[in-house]
């Protein structure tokens, strides 16, 4: 039975994808929507992990397959990406990871994504879809604007960031040097069921907190893009089954509200208000451009704040306490 119905008016069986870092939050979004689609989904990460995975599927069954790898062996990632169609590259540590283990912070994520440049090359998959992030830029103090144009200046202040600038100049020789295609994708501050780890991580934790009526300090407060995991994930799908030319990176494009403001939309929709929320901002600008993602991409419009909110809280409400840290 056809699997997969793509805008051509055409019914066609759905296509196999590599999706490393599977495990995480985006990932397990993305595989998800992936196979509630039809599609076929191999995913490739160093643990067994299917707490996010069981988290986001709601009882449906988590039928894709596994294998189980680090991301720095380079032979071990050619051999996943043999007889996919597309790959998605999510495996990377964040920000607090990179700071307290720099040399393995670059072996993850600046020589675990030539693995994957180097295996999409050696089995002709293109093209190579990859996460960057907004932390390739400065804080808000370093430019004139808060939300900053596409073009802004790199000037990252974390390892992490470092780490991205270099996979985006990676992208970009191997599309000079290889005509190897690739779209890089910058989310900002992504939030919903599966988001627990990474600086940014707190917004999401906090409403884990209100659902369970626990109280919760958000470190910092500030301004920020909160981005919607289903809705980053079905930007990163819709990346891989696009035609770029050359290596676009690209910023993504969510609400931009204060800190503040999403806790007090939390507790509008739990009714719990024992969220405390820091004066702090992160070195993080408010957003920056999405320009030139809806002409990639097309419909990229966001869910509404209180939809993803609302959703996001059933979920959470919903799990077994144990799938939600
Ligand atoms: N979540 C955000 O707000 C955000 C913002 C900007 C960019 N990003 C980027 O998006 C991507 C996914 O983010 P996420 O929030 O899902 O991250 P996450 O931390 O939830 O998941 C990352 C996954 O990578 C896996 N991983 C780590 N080291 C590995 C290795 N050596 N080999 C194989 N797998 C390994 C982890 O096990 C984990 O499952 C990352 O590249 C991240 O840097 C995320």
């Amino acid at each position: 039975m056809p699997r997969h119905l793509r805008g051509t008016g055409d019914l066609l069986m759905g296509e196999r994808f590599l999706v490393t870092g599977a495990d995480g939050c985006i990932g397990a979004w993305v595989v998800r929507l992936l196979l509630d689609g039809g599609d076929e989904v191999r995913v490739f990460d160093q643990g067994a992990n299917n707490a996010r995975h069981e988290l986001v599927a709601g009882g449906r069954p988590l039928d894709f397959e596994r294998v189980t790898g680090d991301i720095t062996d380079g032979e071990a990632v050619a051999a996943a990406m043999a007889g996919v169609d597309r790959v998605i590259h999510l495996a990377a540590l964040q920000i607090p990871f990179c700071r307290a283990e720099p040399s393995l912070g670059a072996a993850v994520n600046v020589v675990g994504t030539v693995n994957v440049f180097e295996a999409a090359l050696g089995h002709g998959v293109a093209p190579v879809v990859y996460a960057s992030s907004i932390a390739v830029y400065g804080g808000p103090d370093d430019y004139d604007s808060d939300v900053l144009a596409a073009d802004a200046p790199r000037m990252p202040r974390t390892l992490y960031g470092a780490y991205k600038v270099a996979n985006e100049q990676t992208a970009g020789v191997y599309a000079a040097e290889h005509g190897l295609r690739s779209v890089g994708l910058r989310p900002h501050t992504v939030f919903g069921a599966g988001r627990d780890q990474g600086v940014t991580s707190q917004p999401t934790v906090a409403m884990a907190h209100a659902v369970r009526g626990d109280p919760y300090a958000v470190d910092y407060g500030g301004v920020l893009d909160f981005q919607y995991a289903p809705d980053v994930a079905r930007l990163f799908i819709a990346a891989a089954r696009s035609e770029p030319d050359g290596a676009p990176v690209l910023n993504i494009e969510g609400h931009v509200v204060s800190v503040a403001e999403f806790v007090a939309r939390t507790v509008a929709v739990t009714g719990f208000d024992g969220i405390q929320v820091g004066t702090d901002a992160l070195p993080l600008s408010h957003g920056a451009s999405p320009a030139g993602l809806a002409e990639l991409l097309g419909d990229v419009a966001p869910t509404p704040l209180d939809d993803a909110i609302s959703e996001t809280v059933a979920i959470l409400a919903a799990a077994e306490p144990a799938l939600v840290p």
